[in-house]
């Protein structure tokens, strides 16, 4: 065994203690819904546009895209475009190692404020960037998307818009088939199942009414998707807990 291995192969271990560990597991939540009432995710920057993410997040969405190598990543939801930019960015060092040379992140938004997409435009990380207006279930804007995912042998798909079940589960139906075998579909605030109600006093969403509901409800009949629980166990702080979906088939 290579020593990279060995390294990993203790890295499991370690992953699985911590994931099964309850007093972790509960200081994380907690620490977590004292940080939230902070608006903790509001305060991060990727070069120079706010993303709306946890650090353990973003460490986890890179180390997916430089396991999958996608051709195309697919976002709803950009708000100011830090997470666009960081995707983008990542499929930049990418192809700079020799991966795919013209891959691109297609964002979608209800609503593109003008000083936002001004900003995305302009960023030296925009060759790779493409958007689009509109609802992310609206059929007119999931049949552009299908035509945008035409023939891309590697597809990740990152669902962060509307983060009730209803809305969620309509962007599962819609682009969780688009998932390549291999590669994720990631559900963000998931962790709002966790969370006490009285965190969401303006939202549509709660507990019983989130993207972790939409989740279980969605993979009762898909079977070609498993929750990764080792990256939820690595992470342990993180606003998508059951929410990286693998695709195993
Ligand atoms: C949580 S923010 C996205 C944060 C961003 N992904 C990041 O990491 O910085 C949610 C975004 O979803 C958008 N949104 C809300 N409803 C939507 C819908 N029906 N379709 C597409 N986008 C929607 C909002 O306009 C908002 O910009």
């Amino acid at each position: 065994m290579s020593p990279y291995e060995q390294f990993k192969q203790e890295g499991r271990a370690e992953i699985a203690a911590q994931g099964a560990d309850p007093d972790l597991a509960k200081a994380s939540l907690d620490w977590i819904n004292k940080a939230n009432a902070r608006r903790y995710s509001y305060h991060f920057e990727w070069m120079g546009r706010p993303i709306i993410q946890y650090p353990q997040d973003i460490v986890a969405m890179q180390e997916l895209i430089w396991t999958v190598q996608p051709e195309l990543i697919i976002e709803t939801g950009i708000a100011h475009g830090g997470s666009l930019i960081f995707m983008a960015a990542m499929l930049e060092l990418n192809a700079a190692c020799g991966g795919p040379q013209d891959a691109k992140v297609l964002g979608i938004d209800i609503d593109i404020r003008a000083h936002n997409r001004a900003a995305i435009e302009a960023h030296p990380m925009a060759r790779r960037i493409a958007m689009i207006q509109g609802s992310s279930v609206a059929p007119e804007i999931v049949a552009q998307v299908h035509a945008a995912a035409a023939g891309k042998s590697r597809i990740l798909i990152s669902l962060d818009s509307n983060h009730t079940h209803e809305h969620v589960l309509a962007e599962l139906k819609a682009y969780a088939p688009l998932t390549t075998v291999g590669s994720y579909c990631v559900v963000f605030d998931t962790v709002v199942e966790d969370m006490p109600a009285a965190m969401f006093p303006d939202r549509p969403w709660g507990p019983g009414n989130n993207p972790k509901t939409a989740v279980f409800e969605y993979l009762k009949d898909h079977p070609e998707f498993e929750i990764d629980k080792a990256m939820d166990h690595k992470l342990l702080v993180s606003v998508a807990p059951d929410g990286f979906l693998k695709r195993v088939r």
